[in-house]
């Protein structure tokens, strides 16, 4: 079939094999055990540049097609039939091996991921957030998660769902139980942030304990979380075409309950979601309270992904008709005030105020004043973005990437709206993507704002960490942003930028400056999500049928009649 890759020698997987780390030993130490395994040579496919995205659907299929240009080529035309098991298996063969020559950096990136692994009674469950020898663990020790996305991601494009099979059911176990703060219950859906193991090696039990908020620091609710789990859920029915686990009525509660906390009838008179700030991965004070725009694209992916697998029976049926409602409402409100380029921005500026009426155009009455200085110079003609987030007369213009790209990856974004977006990456590349990608979010906030909005965070100064860090955790993301817009090129520049210092720097968690050149001020090193983050833009890039699992199509029907802002067909 294949030859195993020069690094990934059998006596490295048995080197790996051999290691067991009982992380009761260590300092604060509350995992059970975290210990490696074998290590899986990566299939290896044609990458982007050979291959077009309907060549891609037809991967497997015994005839190889000449080379196309991909960059004519939309993937959001056929990503439902991306990745289907039943087309990848159609043939019956392995799929082709093609002479590659993997990035070294790749067997070590495994090597580091699988020692990251956290067993629950023998059975992986999950991965730490960073395994550095050299700093307090803090709640480091956890899995988190958001943290484990991309490492579900790498795992399942490696052929191993069982780890994130038992991530699910045990994250579902916590979702029923019991949550206390103080004398305060919190909803049922609720999902956690992260959970430890504690292993008991005299007793040789393992117990689970599980954080909702109650012990982060500043006891910020993670809002996304939930989100997360029905979007890992989808990815892995999927990716193993086993549809029995999302069948499974405790899976089907599960979503619904998730699902009552942001269908809750309320005060709203918006349909985006009203979050405290620092509920999502940027989980410090950072103003992102209100509607901010990472938990909107993730709420729309999540909503999308539920309508996906929740069954047309009993309550099943009702939920799916107030996710219809929902996602038509919510792609209307951010494709309409989200978006910003060139001539929204000029129509802001031009916004008159105080107007009392429904036919009002400046809706939320935002004061063309409060615009600030830097967005004028940094929007180019050609480009737009989701902005951080919109209210009664506050927009935050700050550029959010994991909002943007979640946005292209569930097909909030117009496909008009996906290449604005990366049009913009390429105008603003020193900003937004700079020497080590990606930036978290644009531009930093510093003196007097930073002092108010953060409440002087020393951790969260002008570029660094939230703050305008660069988070190489991102590049997933924007991988497989970059194969739905049809744009791969731009990925694999950002990529090759990663490849230059990630792992010689010990994968750290993020890293600081306006260019991201410094490794961040108390960045974790060999943190998790930098690892397989990498292995996930590699694997994707190589063979972006992988795209099915995370990327969903353009709904036709909820395409809005927009009446501004058409630069992008300029
Ligand atoms: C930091 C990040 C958060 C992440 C956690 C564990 O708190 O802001 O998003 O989940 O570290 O890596």
């Amino acid at each position: 079939m294949f030859s195993l890759p020069r690094h990934l020698t059998l006596e490295t997987s048995s080197e790996a094999l051999a290691h067991i780390h009982d992380s009761n030993s260590a300092e604060n130490g509350s995992i059970g055990f975290v210990r490696t395994m074998d290590i899986r040579p990566l299939e290896t496919h044609h990458s982007l540049d050979e291959r077009s995205l309907n060549d891609i659907i037809s991967s497997g299929l015994s005839s190889p097609r000449p080379p196309r240009q991909l960059e004519t080529v939309k993937s959001s035309e056929c990503l439902e039939a991306l990745l289907s098991p039943s087309i990848r298996s159609s043939t019956g063969t392995p799929r082709e091996h093609h002479a590659f020559e993997p990035h070294p950096m790749i067997g070590d990136a495994w090597e580091a991921l699988r020692r990251s692994m956290v067993f629950f009674r023998t059975k992986p469950v999950g991965t730490i957030a960073a395994l550095d020898p050299t700093e307090d663990s803090l709640n480091y020790n956890q899995v988190f998660v958001r943290d484990f996305v991309p490492s579900a991601l790498a795992f399942l494009m490696n052929g191993e769902p069982e780890i994130v099979k038992n991530f699910l059911l045990k994250t579902l176990r916590l979702q029923s139980i019991e949550k206390r703060i103080d004398c305060f219950t919190l909803g049922e859906g609720v999902m956690p942030a992260s959970f430890k193991v504690l292993h008991d090696p005299v007793r040789k039990t393992d117990t689970m304990i599980a954080d909702f908020g109650e012990s982060a620091i500043g006891r910020v609710a993670p809002v996304d979380s939930g989100f997360w789990w029905i979007i890992l859920l989808r990815a892995y029915t999927k990716s193993t075409g086993d549809h029995t686990l999302a069948d499974m009525p405790d899976c089907q509660r599960g979503m619904r309950l998730i699902l009552t906390l942001c269908l809750a009838d309320g005060f709203d008179t918006f349909p985006t979601l009203l979050c405290a700030d620092g509920c999502c991965m940027v989980d410090r004070r950072m103003g992102i309270y209100g509607y901010p725009i990472e938990i909107q694209s993730l709420f729309f992916m999540a909503l999308r992904s539920a309508k996906s697998l929740i069954k047309a029976e009993g309550e099943g049926k009702e939920f799916l008709e107030r996710i219809d409602k929902r996602l038509h409402a919510l792609s209307f409100h951010m494709r309409e005030y989200f978006w910003l380029d060139h001539t929204q921005l000029n129509n802001i500026y031009r916004f008159k105020t105080e107007e009392y009426s429904h036919t009002a155009v400046n809706k939320f009455n935002v004061i063309p004043d409060s615009i600030p200085d830097w967005i004028f110079d940094f929007l180019p003609l050609k480009g737009g973005f989701f902005i951080g987030n919109v209210s009664p007369a506050r927009m935050d213009f700050r550029w959010f990437s994991i909002g943007n790209f979640m946005a292209i990856l569930s097909s909030l974004a117009t496909s008009e709206q996906a290449s604005a977006i990366m049009d913009l990456l390429e105008a603003r590349w020193p900003e937004l993507v700079g020497d080590m990608p990606l930036k978290v979010s644009y531009p930093a906030m510093e003196g007097h704002e930073w002092h108010i909005v953060t409440g002087c965070d020393p951790k969260n100064t002008r570029w660094s960490y939230h703050n305008a860090g660069s988070w190489p955790v991102i590049l997933w993301m924007l991988t497989a942003a970059c194969i739905k817009a049809g744009r791969p090129q731009i990925a694999r520049r950002a990529i090759e930028q990663v490849e230059t210092r990630l792992a010689k720097d010990g994968w750290p968690e993020y890293y600081d400056g306006k260019l991201g050149r410094y490794v961040g001020k108390q960045a974790r090193k060999f943190q998790t999500w930098s690892i397989a983050g990498y292995l996930v833009a590699k694997m994707m890039l190589e063979d972006p049928s992988h795209l099915g699992m995370i990327g969903l199509e353009e709904d036709k029907k909820m395409k809005p009649s927009l009446t501004r802002s058409a630069s992008w067909t300029a």
